[in-house]
């Protein structure tokens, strides 16, 4: 790949240096290089390979939002991510990408996402009843099995055993582990695929389609109307009036357990151990909950209202991004201010960076849900992208906020989590995933 002009490099020998503290939390490297290069610099691989790393601002809009044509997501999501689940909405590029976001769109307006409320919430009231008082629990597991189980409900509704949903979970869980490790070690790549390790997992894969093939049609032939996700995905028509095919359809639901899933249950996990840190906000949650409670509202109402605790998930997904790197390549050459970007680079933004670049944020290691108050949304919608941007933008945010918010406001009405002074520990993977994050409990 031609080296471009003007970004500056980071070389092979340095990055072999750091390799083995890379391999653990790449982090740290990118910030020191970013400390001293800038906003962009270019990481050498080795063997003719690099990528562009950028904590700019300026360039993520133009990439993701102002010349996005020219920008398509990498291989990782196009190829690897794509071997075990298909090729629907997240992998795929081009045509195919517009037909079907297009169809998929109107499932995840907020409308139609209000009908699934009572499901989410249920879901939620479920999963957070296994929270132990007295003693140290492990959070993230019940925020795994939260997200989970309300995507399942918001598809299915009630219409999935047990069984089959520990088995979906346990499949899309295993999937997603071999693709960390394939990813993160690339040069054992030949023995995944000779020891059959490969093959083991799409087999998986197969064998959740066939789950879910046998779902669908359960539910073709019971001709019952459940106002769910997977009444809005079967009734939805291509422009020529047809509906999506069987094998399409299966792939988009393991898409959205995989997107929905994890990202969802990192974020609500790290939310739970900023405010263990901050008894204060815990307390304005409480209180914002026992006022809206107090004008007896539904659960519409009573999600609406909480626009503390929202502030509180959106400068949790600040501080912890769990999309914490959004990767591109672009097509043809490009020029974006003083840089020259070769045809074929790789491009990952650093999300994580940029939402405490203090040029943009004050006092950016601090959690302040009130950097979020209402009227300052616009302050920070060009230096603020947990979901992405432009047209390739999450569609399941509205859906992760809202099943945020309401499990938020669920945990703290029934608990007091109880202060912990250690820092937050992260694992940087395919998502920023939270380590150890073990807390007490108390009931109200
Ligand atoms: C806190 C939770 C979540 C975060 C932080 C998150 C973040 C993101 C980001 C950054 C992207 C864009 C990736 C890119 O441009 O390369 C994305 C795409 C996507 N997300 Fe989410 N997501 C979350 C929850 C969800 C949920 C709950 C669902 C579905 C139920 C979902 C479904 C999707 C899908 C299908 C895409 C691909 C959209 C497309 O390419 O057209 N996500 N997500």
């Amino acid at each position: 790949m031609p080296k471009t002009t003007k970004i500056p490099q980071v070389s092979t020998f340095r990055f072999l240096r750091h390799a083995s503290e890379i391999l653990k939390n790449p982090l740290p490297f990118h910030t020191e290089n970013f400390k001293r290069h800038g906003d962009t610099f270019q990481l050498n691989l080795g063997f003719g390979k690099s990528v562009i790393f950028s904590r700019d601002a300026g360039f993520v809009q133009y990439a993701l939002q102002k010349n996005q044509k020219n920008y398509t997501k990498s291989t990782i999501q196009t190829k690897d991510v794509a071997k075990y689940v298909g090729n629907g909405i997240l992998t795929a590029e081009g045509a195919h990408w517009r037909k079907q976001r297009k169809l998929i769109q109107p499932a995840f307006h907020k409308k139609q996402l209000y009908k699934l409320l009572g499901r989410i919430d249920e879901a939620i009231k479920t999963e957070l009843n296994r929270i132990k008082t007295g003693q140290s629990v492990d959070i993230f597991p019940v925020f795994n099995d939260l997200a989970f189980q309300t995507v399942v409900k918001s598809l299915f509704s009630s219409a999935v055993g047990a069984d089959e949903i520990n088995r979906l979970q346990h499949i899309t869980e295993a999937t997603q582990k071999m693709l960390v490790r394939e990813l993160r070690q690339p040069y054992k790549g030949w023995w995944f695929k000779w020891s059959g390790q490969i093959k083991n997992h799409t087999d998986l894969t197969d064998e959740a389609r066939a789950i879910l093939i046998k779902l669908v049609q359960q539910r073709r032939k019971s001709n019952q109307k459940h106002d769910d996700l997977l009444d809005m995905l079967l009734e939805a028509r291509y422009e020529d009036g047809a509906a999506m095919s069987e094998r399409q359809l299966v792939d988009e639901i393991l898409i959205l357990f995989t997107a929905g899933h994890e990202t969802t249950s990192n974020a609500l996990t790290f939310t739970a151990q900023l405010l263990a840190q901050h008894q204060d906000i815990q307390q304005r949650i409480y209180e914002e909950i026992a006022e809206i409670k107090a004008k007896s509202t539904d659960l519409l109402g009573f999600l609406k209202g909480l626009t503390y605790t929202k502030q509180v998930i959106e400068e949790s997904l600040r501080l912890y991004p769990p999309a914490y790197f959004i990767d591109r390549m672009n097509i043809e050459e490009d020029e974006f201010e003083d840089m020259h970007i070769p045809a074929g680079s790789r491009l990952l933004f650093s999300i994580h960076e940029i939402h405490k670049h203090p040029d943009f944020w004050e006092n950016p290691l601090i959690f302040d849900p009130d950097r979020f108050a209402e009227g300052n949304t616009l302050k920070y919608s060009s230096h603020y992208y947990p979901f992405g941007a432009g047209p390739r933008m999450c569609i399941g945010n509205n859906f992760a906020m809202y099943e945020m918010i309401l499990a938020v406001a669920e945990m703290i009405s029934t608990f007091k989590i109880l202060k912990k002074k250690t820092p937050i520990e992260i694992l940087p993977l395919i998502t920023l995933k939270p380590k150890n994050a073990f807390l007490k409990f108390e009931k109200r």
